[in-house]
């Protein structure tokens, strides 16, 4: 019996998030250049992203490169954009044909033209596309979405558009993620237990779900493993136990 085999398909998580950690490792681990962990990571992207569009999970957002990032040597950063280049180019055939939606998060005007170029034409040609919904997180921090988010609210706030409270659910409409749910699991590979300033606002009751896999070993089973452990967890949102059971039941009368 697979992992596969023990997911209950009706209580799926909406919206996984991943944080893709470990390619530099598995490189060096086998005699090689971080570049070449990062080229073998795109075989566990294309495997992560069919799983989840054959399961129906509904959103799923990749850790693809933070605003950290660019801090790497110059080298490597040109190595991951143009690997993104080409993946956007060899996928976007496949994200048509199995019904995938592609967007972005992250501030994508600092990406390079031909970057950003093949970015809008992929998700331009996926957009009428009713599955999955695939969004890559590029040039993007949990803190600088907040902060953007801040900054146009006053904005709007002096242009006379905003004049209510801010509530949760009005902040939410000015981060990247609007009309998305947030995530109900994020996995993070390679045994590192941290959130590295990803998706910090959106995380509040996700599931946490780390394995010590680096990424470019990860395969559909253990993406399957990763859905079977969230699905095992009691999610709370701050209950008790026993009012949640009362819910369960008022619910299944
Ligand atoms: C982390 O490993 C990984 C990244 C910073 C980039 C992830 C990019 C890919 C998997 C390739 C292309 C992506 C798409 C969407 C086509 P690391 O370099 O931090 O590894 P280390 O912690 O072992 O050094």
């Amino acid at each position: 019996m697979t992992h596969k085999d023990k997911i209950i398909l009706d209580k799926l998580p909406e919206h996984i998030a991943v944080i893709m950690d470990g390619n530099g490792r598995w490189a060096k681990k086998k005699g090689n250049s971080r570049i070449f962990g990062h080229t073998n990571g795109v075989t566990a992207v294309r495997e992560t992203v069919e799983a989840a569009a054959e399961l129906g999970v509904k959103f799923l957002t990749l850790y693809a490169f933070s605003t950290e990032n660019w801090n790497r040597p110059k080298m490597e950063v040109d190595a991951l954009m143009s690997l993104l280049v080409s993946s956007l180019h060899d996928e976007t055939p496949t994200l048509l044909k199995n019904n995938i939606s592609l967007a972005a998060i992250g501030d994508i005007s600092r990406l390079t033209d031909k970057v950003a170029g093949r970015l809008t034409a992929a998700i331009e040609k996926t957009s009428h596309n009713t599955g999955l919904k695939l969004i890559l997180a590029l040039n993007y921090s949990g803190r600088w979405e907040i902060l953007d988010a801040v900054n146009r609210i006053k904005a709007d706030i002096a242009a006379g558009k905003l004049n209510t409270g801010i509530t949760a659910e009005l902040f939410s409409y000015y981060l990247n993620t609007k009309n998305m749910p947030d995530p109900e699991l994020l996995i993070r590979t390679s045994g590192e237990y941290r959130i590295s300033n990803f998706l910090l606002w959106q995380i509040a009751y996700t599931e946490l779900y780390f394995t010590p896999t680096l990424w470019p070993d990860f395969r559909k089973e253990d993406f399957y493993k990763a859905i079977v452990d969230f699905q095992k967890r009691e999610r709370r949102f701050g209950k008790t136990s026993e009012q949640l059971n009362q819910y369960e039941q008022t619910v299944n009368k």
